[in-house]
């Protein structure tokens, strides 16, 4: 087994993997997952990875908290591939433009990585039974790597998750409990449970430092398909945060390896209608942010210790977004300030409008939520002339077909 342990993303405290059980012991926060980089470098090489035949998630195997058993062998989550765009690219005026296209994934959403972790880790530690909060894709991504092992998980979702996404869930054979609440209730009921009884193992995003670690193999893949070089500027839809804060930790992982020598400006992106990261950031930036000096007045513990996280009442149409109090947003903006990056809003008519772009002139369907990243880049370009020479990915997050309604209402010929 790896060794690694726990490091909390606000008070940057250190714990032992015996001393937590989700959360920082001190503080409360989320913690990061952390190696011993120096005896991983001599296995996680550019040599290695070139040599290496298994084309699924446990490729980076070298770098994750799971060990190399039958377990992993059940799990069979593919790379997905890295698109360079022909015609947005035209379109734009970005030479290097490309797409990160995880609605390829098995269950169609970047979610996978998370779950595949989670489940490997799971069952590797003795937890009997996985449970998780979802507005849809984490739960389809936890029913599917399930599937795959043979457990049948709980899975909370509010009771407007999109029709397609339940559907995948059963027919995955997961069990399903639709709460009369939002996210955020599923997300305490969940909680409360794992409180009370102690064979759940909880996978909701946020809480559970694993899923981070998932995500941040999407980070590796890029990092490989781009032949070992970094992109300029990533954009990332935002929901929770977690998403975002596991492509940073990719990189920087890969950093702390020593295997590349810059990172990448992160760009986050929310809809106008679940806007909590961007708001906070800007609370952020009206405190300790010098423009004179272009750079912070304080360390970024500092800032997130006197940083309350806004809440909102989330109300887009991209449903796995709509999140009222993001459950990484620490993370989430310490990953964002570090790069040197930012968050934009976008309306969610853009965001309905970049799905149709984006299937109509590329043939990449997406849904909504994965679709405002890519919304957000449409939104830069036109007033960043400097984007235009930068090499960027567009992370593109969750298929089309799972979340049709939006979609399906904004032709006559569908809805009537
Ligand atoms: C398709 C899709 N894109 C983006 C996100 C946002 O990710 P996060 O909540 O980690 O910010 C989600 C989260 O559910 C998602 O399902
Ligand atoms: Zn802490």
């Amino acid at each position: 087994m790896k060794e690694f342990y726990f490091k909390c993303i606000v008070c940057e405290h250190e714990f032992e993997k015996k001393d937590v059980e989700y959360t920082c012991p001190l503080c409360g926060e989320n913690l990061e997952v952390m190696y011993e980089y120096k005896k991983i470098k001599k296995n996680f090489s550019k040599k290695n990875l070139s040599k290496n035949n298994n084309k699924t998630i446990w490729r980076y195997i070298d770098l994750l908290p799971v060990e190399d058993n039958n377990v992993l062998t059940k799990i069979q989550l593919y790379n997905s591939p890295l698109i360079r765009s022909i015609n947005v690219s035209q379109i734009v005026g970005i030479k290097n433009l490309f797409f990160k296209d995880d609605t390829k994934l098995a269950s169609g959403s970047l979610k996978d990585r998370a779950s595949a972790i989670v489940v490997a880790y799971g069952l590797q530690n003795n937890k009997e039974k996985i449970v998780t909060a979802s507005t849809g894709n984490a739960g389809c991504a936890l029913a599917c790597i399930s599937a795959m092992v043979g457990i049948r998980p709980e899975i909370y979702v509010p009771h407007t998750a999109p029709l397609n996404k339940l559907i995948q869930m059963t027919v995955y054979g997961a069990k399903i409990y639709k709460v009369e609440g939002s996210y955020d209730d599923c997300y305490d009921k969940v909680l409360n449970l794992c409180l009370e009884d102690k064979k759940y193992f909880n996978r909701s995003t946020g809480i559970n430092p694993f899923t981070r670690e998932g995500k941040k193999t999407v980070s590796l893949e890029i990092w490989e398909q781009m032949s070992y070089t970094v992109p300029d500027i990533i954009f990332v839809s935002i929901g929770d945060g977690n998403i975002i804060s596991g492509v940073w930790k990719g990189f920087k992982d890969l950093y702390e390896l020593g295997l590349i020598e810059k990172l990448p400006i992160l760009i986050g992106v929310q809809s106008k209608l679940s806007n909590a990261i961007f708001l906070t950031l800007k609370k952020i930036e009206q405190k300790f942010y010098s423009n004179k000096n272009k750079k912070y007045s304080k360390s970024i513990k500092e800032i997130l210790q006197n940083t309350k996280i806004q809440k909102v009442e989330a109300k887009t149409v991209a449903d796995s977004i709509s999140v009222n109090f993001p459950r990484d947003a620490y993370a989430a903006l310490k990953s964002i300030i570090e790069s040197g990056g930012y968050v934009i809003e976008v309306d969610d008519t853009k965001i309905i409008n970049s799905i149709k772009t984006l299937a109509s002139k590329e043939g990449l369907f997406c849904e909504p939520a994965a679709a405002t990243s890519f919304a957000g880049m449409m939104e830069v370009v036109k007033y960043s002339d400097e984007i235009k020479n930068k090499t960027v990915v567009v992370l593109i997050t969750g298929h089309g077909l799972k979340d049709v309604k939006t979609i399906m209402a904004s032709y006559k010929n569908l809805s009537s």
